[in-house]
């Protein structure tokens, strides 16, 4: 079975795709991560190459750099939207996806295309949201909580540019695919979004 996992930036999508592969017991990729890993190659090798040069570190950075905690921070997010706008560069991370799809006996997948581009035949799509206010506020509190000073009207533009640029880009936009179970996370706690979505996928898996 193949579950996918799609939504904007800390709708919760991560905790809902890591928990469904408990529960199925199947492999989970964080598609986001290869992009953040391609993001922060681009800005180690001091920025700005072209399309070409950017899609070439999106073949050849080393896996150990999936690990790194660096991947994780905002302005990594930030240089992965992106170098996401480049057709050459989703064309480049696109076999390691479908490969990771394609395994025996399924997976789960998270990021912005894998209903529509990366596995558009999943049996379960899930597109997890939640208001900007929501993901601001969850984003503002786990800054807050890592000891960072940030501020929340700062993370509000930041969520809102990037919803921006994923949506509205030409190569695989980030949208609702067919057939797409819409899970909005805005007014559920953690555990009730985990139910939503295992929920979800059972009535997908039954129909
Ligand atoms: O999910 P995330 O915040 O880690 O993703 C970082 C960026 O990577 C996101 O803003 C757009 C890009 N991305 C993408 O274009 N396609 C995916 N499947 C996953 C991420």
């Amino acid at each position: 079975m193949i579950i996918a996992v799609d939504g904007p930036t800390a709708s919760g999508k991560g905790t809902v795709a890591r928990a469904l592969a408990r529960h199925y017991g199947l492999p989970h990729l964080d598609t986001g991560l290869l992009y953040r890993a391609v993001g922060y190659q681009v800005a180690r090798l001091g920025g700005d190459p072209d399309e070409a040069g950017t899609a070439l570190a999106a073949t050849r950075f080393p896996d150990d750099l999936l690990a790194d905690p660096e991947l994780r921070s905002e302005a990594t997010g930030g240089l992965a939207s992106r170098v996401s706008v480049h057709p050459a560069v989703r064309q480049a991370l696109y076999e390691r996806q479908r490969a990771f799809a394609l395994q025996p006996g399924g997976a789960v997948l998270d990021g912005r295309d894998i209903g529509t581009v990366i596995a558009p035949e999943a049996e379960a799509k899930l597109f997890v949201t939640a208001s900007v206010a929501a993901r601001a506020a969850r984003r503002f509190r786990e800054m807050r909580e890592s000891g960072r000073e940030v501020e929340l009207a700062d993370i509000m533009a930041d969520l809102a540019a990037r919803d921006e640029r994923d949506r509205n880009r030409a190569e695989a936009p980030l949208r609702e695919a067919e057939g797409a179970h819409v899970l909005d996370t805005s007014e559920m706690t953690v555990d009730e979004a985990i139910a939503a979505a295992i929920a979800a996928v059972e009535h997908a898996r039954g129909d």
